[in-house]
């Protein structure tokens, strides 16, 4: 079997990937096509407990470096334990958030710089890429209001609408550079933006 298909969903918080993710892994199910969802940070055991750290509300002295860090950590475990070994089996791998978080959260929005978060990613990931990334774009006052209804807030959401607008701004810039992130809109209907995810994964899936 030929080489498998890594898909990346980005985001700010509560711009809807969940559902959209949900909305994919499904017709992939309907289809018949083996598929394997992952989450970032998380997807392995050692992922999985170092993303306990980082969302961990009692961790307020965490410093951005350390941040940083553990974040790269849990995606270097993530790549080569499963992601790189399930795509060259021929799997569809279907990733929450994936290495363009970093840059948006932590190389814009918390101002550690683009080079040095790019570099850490290509460490990582030892240059291994999504081939399309779906970057839901929506405002933060509109996020806001899906996350309320979702329930408590963990330590890096709680960080405000500042910061995620940041974070959205910095997201843009990375569409702007990257034919790899796919731009959509992520205030239309559930349904219409699963159509627009779909439209650009024929031929991929
Ligand atoms: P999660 O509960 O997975 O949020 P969501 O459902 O919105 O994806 O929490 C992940 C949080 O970690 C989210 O606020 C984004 C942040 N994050 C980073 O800051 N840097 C990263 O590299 C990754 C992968 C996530």
């Amino acid at each position: 079997m030929g080489r498998g298909c890594f898909i990346t969903f980005e985001g700010i918080d509560g711009c809807g990937k969940s559902t959209q993710i949900r909305f994919l892994t499904d017709y992939l199910k309907e289809k018949g096509r083996d598929h394997l969802l992952l989450r970032e940070p998380g997807g392995t055991v050692i992922g999985e407990n170092i993303r306990n750290i980082l969302l961990d509300k009692k961790n307020t002295g965490m410093i951005p470096m350390t941040e940083l860090l553990l974040f790269e950590a849990a995606r270097a475990q993530i790549v080569s334990e499963v992601i790189k070994p399930a795509v060259e089996e021929g799997k569809i791998v279907i990733c929450d958030r994936f290495f363009d978080s970093t840059s948006a959260y932590q190389g814009y929005a918390r101002n550690m710089g683009s080079e040095v978060v790019e570099n850490l990613n290509r460490l990582a990931t030892g240059g291994f890429e999504p081939d399309i990334t779906f970057l839901l774009d929506i405002s933060p006052e509109e996020a806001f209001s899906r996350r309320v209804a979702r329930g408590e807030e963990d330590r890096i959401e709680k960080l405000g609408m500042e910061f995620q607008e940041k974070v959205r701004a910095g997201y843009l810039e990375l569409a702007e550079k990257s034919p790899r992130i796919v731009k959509i809109d992520g205030t239309m209907s559930p349904e219409d933006t699963a159509e627009a995810i779909l439209s650009h994964l024929e031929g991929l899936i």
